[in-house]
């Protein structure tokens, strides 16, 4: 048995059969109709539903900081209805092009006007803009084992250590979300892992190092129909019919 297959099966227990198999399915996509017919752009439901957890209201000041290729920037967008401004942030120029691009093809000219695309690490953003946002998505850089097991359907090349580092990485990123937002500002923090390292455990972390500047949002009716985790919820192909895999947890700056 590869490590893969090994760590994740010990894991999931039972449940790994069934997820194993869903996450080797071709993925299930949604064409979503984009600023009232303007476009359309294909991308999986499960990656609405993280965009949409933020509850962007029009007016709102919004920074997407691991932006490219852009699906969850349109969503968010869409909710500002023509008032606020989005930042696209993307640290890769490749990936930043092709964010550019899903923007010019899929955004009516008047809405392009709210928003600014940028090439910061994100890790440095918070620092740049202290207390500047009324709600970030961190839509963090993670395993993406669905996407791994495409390349390499029994994945020899997976190891622990990555999902570790990994978690290590979107913890900077967190750290540096936080300090971006207003006081009683939003963050949603999402990934495509299954790996509750990346998930949970980012999460717990920040809570137990940052829990005088933010907490849950308690406010979570909107995404109760989820499965619940510890901190957050899920979305994962073998309980939700081919979307996913996502991970959505949702955080409040505090107010003093
Ligand atoms: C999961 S993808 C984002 C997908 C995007 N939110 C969407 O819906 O299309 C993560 C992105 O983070 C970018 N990234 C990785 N490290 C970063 C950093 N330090 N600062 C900003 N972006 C980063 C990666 O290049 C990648 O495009």
């Amino acid at each position: 048995m590869t490590a893969f297959l090994e760590y994740f099966s010990e894991l999931y227990g039972p449940r790994w059969p069934d997820l194993h198999a869903a996450l080797g399915r071709e993925p299930v996509r949604v064409d979503r109709e984009c600023f009232g017919g303007f476009a359309r752009y294909t991308l999986d439901s499960a990656s609405v539903r993280a965009a949409q957890a933020l509850r962007v209201r029009p007016g709102d000041r919004v920074l997407d900081l691991c932006a490219a290729p852009g699906g969850k920037a349109l969503v968010l967008l869409e909710s500002l209805e023509g008032k606020g401004g989005l930042i696209a942030n993307e640290l890769s120029s490749d990936r930043r092009r092709r964010l550019k691009d899903v923007i010019a093809t899929h955004v009516p000219p008047g809405d392009q006007a709210l928003v600014e695309v940028t090439g910061f690490d994100g890790n440095l953003f918070g620092l740049k803009q202290k207390s500047a946002f009324d709600r970030v998505l961190l839509d963090a850089p993670c395993s993406s084992e669905r996407h791994m097991m495409e390349d390499d359907p029994s994945v020899p090349e997976w190891k622990e250590s990555r999902t570790r580092q990994l978690a290590m990485r979107q913890y900077s990123l967190i750290c540096s979300a936080i300090l971006a937002l207003k006081e009683g500002g939003t963050l949603v923090y999402s990934t495509c892992s299954i790996s509750p390292l990346e998930n949970d455990g980012v999460i717990e972390r920040v809570l137990k190092k940052k829990g005088d500047r933010v907490e849950l949002d308690p406010d979570t009716d909107d995404l109760s129909d989820l499965e619940h985790t510890r901190c957050g919820f899920q979305i994962f192909p073998d309980r939700a019919k081919g979307a996913g895999p996502i991970y959505i947890a949702r955080l409040k700056v505090k107010t003093c």
